[in-house]
């Protein structure tokens, strides 16, 4: 374990940080870096609900952090696989949104009265390298894993916590992020969208069996990211509301239902026919300790 921060350094550098931030990443008019410069809370909290507030925001930092070495190692496996320019480039993008996203988590722990450093694993895991597909497939796997699933999962939660946030300046960072998971699950649903017309029967077939793998390190995934803990009373939870934090049992149903009504009936329609079967085994399975 080690300490983790995200604070830019003022080397030569630093300016083409800025830039980045200021035209490849940007998405639309918003700047939540500024908002988050200038910023204060409006309202008032009391101080569990900004230590809850914080603790969870300070997880998103490690989560979102860990997130950019996810897309940066899908780099290789769309070279390997022949995929098209596009998904390299954007791949990379999404890598860095990642490290913004981290960077602006970080922004609303300070926001919070909190230390933006949090103690983690500073090392990242590789990707699944799946031995028994060739690299297209493998590639498709986790390409999949990554937008089809875990992304659109996202997108669901922070929509939701957009609807629900009305601090101002954490509300900005909640609409940047959700801004950014759309194109991150659309390069799952387009590679898919793209791939999947080209496999063979074995090809298709192999694919489908790994789907129950994958739906279930998603749920242990997404249970562990939001762990059962005391319960919280209507007041406390409308304040957590406001700083951008859903329940975690809202969070699991909302999950839940998202792979139901969005990502099965989109499988199927890409031609997975056997997506709402996977689920079902998973639904019924135990949870694993971890995601990894
Ligand atoms: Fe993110
Ligand atoms: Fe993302």
């Amino acid at each position: 374990m080690a300490e983790l921060r995200l604070d830019v350094g003022s080397g030569p550098l630093r300016t083409e940080h800025e830039r980045l931030l200021r035209t490849a990443l940007r998405r639309g008019d918003t700047d939540p870096e500024g908002a988050l410069a200038d910023g204060a809370l409006a309202g008032t909290y009391s101080d569990r609900a900004r230590a809850l507030a914080r603790n969870t925001w300070r997880a998103r930092m490690v989560h979102e952090h860990q997130s950019a070495a996810v897309f940066a190692r899908l780099l290789p496996q769309l070279m390997a696989a022949a995929a098209t320019l596009e998904h390299k480039t954007t791949v990379l993008r999404m890598a860095m949104d990642e490290l913004r996203h981290a960077s602006l988590c970080a922004g609303v722990v300070t926001l919070l009265g909190g230390e933006p450093v949090a103690e983690t694993e500073l090392a990242t895991q590789p990707l699944p390298d799946h031995p028994d597909a060739p690299p297209l497939e493998a590639c498709l796997r986790n390409v999949m894993f990554v937008g089809c699933l875990s992304e659109t999962v996202s997108i669901a939660l922070l929509t939701e916590e957009r609807e629900l946030t009305t601090e101002p300046v954490i509300r900005r960072v909640v609409e940047q992020l959700a801004a950014d998971e759309v194109l991150h699950a659309k390069l799952g649903w387009s590679f898919l969208a793209a791939t999947w017309p080209t496999l063979d029967f074995e090809g298709r077939e192999r694919t489908e069996r790994y789907l129950p793998v994958a739906f279930r390190h998603l749920r242990a995934k997404m249970h562990e990211a939001m762990p059962l803990g005391a319960p919280i009373g209507p007041e406390l939870k409308r304040e957590l509301e406001a700083l951008g934090v859903m329940t975690s049992e809202e969070g699991r149903e909302l999950f839940a239902a998202t792979v139901d009504a969005v990502i099965v009936p989109r499988l199927v329609d890409h031609g997975l026919t056997t997506a709402p079967d996977a689920w079902a085994v998973a639904e019924a399975a135990p949870v694993l300790p971890s995601a990894r």
